[in-house]
């Protein structure tokens, strides 16, 4: 696997390999690497010649200063874990590197940029997008691996692909999942014996929600889900909506694609989760 830390090195090695005809697949991430993002990796490879992965935390993307600082930064176990995962690009960047100018960044995403997360991480979208153009510039892949686990975020990516008529082909990949339910995410290891515990409602909720869509109204499943999700301790609900999963509207019996999605603060830790139901 080879590590760069400038765009120039690496541009120039990409441009080397898409000379010899190579296609390119791109898997971006804040690294503290688990599963989920090796499945995103490994889905990657059968797509695509040759795999970056990029790990960097981007400073943009958090509106609390507190979890910029504390959001784990262990990159050398993640070099081990791409290495493993059969990786043959890292790029790992500084923040200088990424933000060399005080440069100013806004896209018109529209209503998407409001809802659901948007209403709680003001600013979160405009701070992902900046950060996911320049690494498109930098690395032009084919093809780009997101998670379904920030549906939302693949949402907006996939918006912004399409209004700036961006040369890349985006995969949703779906979510990895610890043995009890609990959706893969590096905020997990903030959670304490406790909350990993209160935590499980999410998927419960939405485990629960998948065989029994159909036997009640929408309005009536969500009051039922919220209400299981907030008689559990130690868990503060932010959102559980059914919406469409086109552009996150509440869902109604006419809609096609439906997605259900959670926020919840668990102790100190936001965690999000959703489900696909139709
Ligand atoms: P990060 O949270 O590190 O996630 C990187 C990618 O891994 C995202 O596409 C995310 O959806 C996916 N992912 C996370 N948990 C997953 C799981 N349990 N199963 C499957 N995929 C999962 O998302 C970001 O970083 C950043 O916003 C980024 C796009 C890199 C821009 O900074």
């Amino acid at each position: 696997m080879k590590t760069f830390t400038t765009r120039e090195n690496l541009s120039e090695y990409l441009e080397q390999l898409r000379g010899e005809g190579k296609t390119i697949g791109f898997v971006p991430t804040m690294g503290a690497l688990h599963q989920g993002h090796l499945s995103l990796l490994a889905l990657a490879r059968q797509h695509t010649d040759k795999v970056v992965c990029s790990i960097f935390v981007n400073p943009t993307q958090f509106n609390d200063p507190k979890d910029l600082d504390k959001y784990p930064r262990p990159i050398a176990s993640d070099t081990e874990k791409l290495l493993l995962a059969g990786c043959d690009v890292l790029f790992n960047p500084g923040v200088n590197e990424m933000y060399a100018r005080n440069e100013h960044w806004h896209l018109e995403i529209g209503e998407l940029e409001h809802l659901l997360e948007g209403k709680f991480r003001p600013g979160h979208y405009q701070g992902v997008t900046q950060v996911v153009y320049k690494l498109f510039d930098i690395v032009k892949p084919d093809i780009a691996f997101f998670g379904q686990k920030d549906y939302q975020q693949f949402l907006i990516i996939q918006k912004m692909v399409d209004m700036l008529h961006l040369p890349v082909k985006l995969v949703m990949c779906p979510i990895l999942r610890e043995a009890d339910g609990l959706a893969m995410s590096s905020r997990n290891i903030h959670l304490s014996a406790d909350d990993r515990q209160h935590a499980l409602v999410l998927s419960k909720t939405l485990n629960w929600l998948k065989p029994n869509f159909d036997t009640n109204s929408i309005p009536i499943l969500v009051r039922k889900c919220e209400e299981m999700i907030k008689a559990e301790p130690g868990v503060d609900l932010e959102y559980f909506e059914i919406a469409d999963g086109d552009n996150l509207r509440p869902a109604n019996q006419n809609t096609k694609n439906i997605v259900a999605l959670v926020a919840a603060k668990v102790g100190k830790t936001r965690l999000i989760d959703n489900v696909s139901l139709q």
